[in-house]
């Protein structure tokens, strides 16, 4: 069984912020680029991957054409890959208006509950506190229970229970919102 180490041991060793490659022990995160076209287009149009909590948004070649070399400034997109070079997934963080940075992910089905999410998103954390950011938050449906358990091991704290805010296929599903601060961490 996969012993997943604590998340503050993670964070503190494994960021390398100045190539843009972001390593851990078994995944890294690697910035977005041309050659990722043709597997955003493989998942990003197969429900399986948005899963059955999170909106469908099917992506055509020319729209991720055009998105990639426009890729906004206060955005974190990264391809999460193992260290052998598989592409697995995608991160993003978004800075939100009050300082804090919301972050979102996705593995592709065939290799989930592999911990590969949570080291990902263990990195990403590494990645923003590095960059002087303080807060972490993200929102999940309330019954997407391997999102909330990917948080919850990494150490995020429910703040807020939000009624009805997740419309999907015509039905309102309630959301939480979960946040991470720099000093809960202790380790900086
Ligand atoms: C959420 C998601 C990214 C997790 O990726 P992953 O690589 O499988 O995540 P991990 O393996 O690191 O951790 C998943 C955890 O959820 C647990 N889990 C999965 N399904 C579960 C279930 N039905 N009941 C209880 N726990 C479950 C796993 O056992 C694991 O916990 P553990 O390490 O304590 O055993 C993936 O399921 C996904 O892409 N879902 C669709 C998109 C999505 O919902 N994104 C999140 C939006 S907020």
């Amino acid at each position: 069984m996969f012993t997943y180490p604590q998340p503050a041991t993670i964070i503190y060793s494994s960021s390398h912020i100045e190539n843009s490659l972001i390593e851990g022990k078994t995944v890294r995160l690697r910035p977005f680029s041309v050659d990722d076209i043709e597997f955003l287009l493989r998942w990003n149009n197969d429900l399986e991957y948005s899963g059955e909590y999170e909106p469908f948004e099917p992506v055509s070649r020319k729209e991720l054409e055009e998105w990639l070399p426009r890729e906004k400034a206060g955005q974190l997109w990264y391809i999460i890959e193992t260290n052998e070079g598989e592409k697995v997934g995608q991160v993003v963080g978004r800075d939100q208006e009050d300082g804090s940075t919301q972050i979102g992910y996705r593995v592709i089905p065939p290799v989930r509950e592999r911990g590969y999410c949570t080291e990902a998103i263990a990195l990403l954390i590494g990645h923003i506190f590095n960059l002087g950011i303080e807060r972490i938050t993200a929102e999940v449906n309330s019954r997407n229970i391997p999102s909330r358990r990917v948080l919850e091991k990494l150490g995020f704290k429910e703040i807020e229970y939000k009624e009805k805010t997740f419309g999907l296929n015509g039905v309102w599903l309630d959301g939480i919102v979960y946040e991470l601060r720099l000093g809960d961490l202790g380790v900086f």
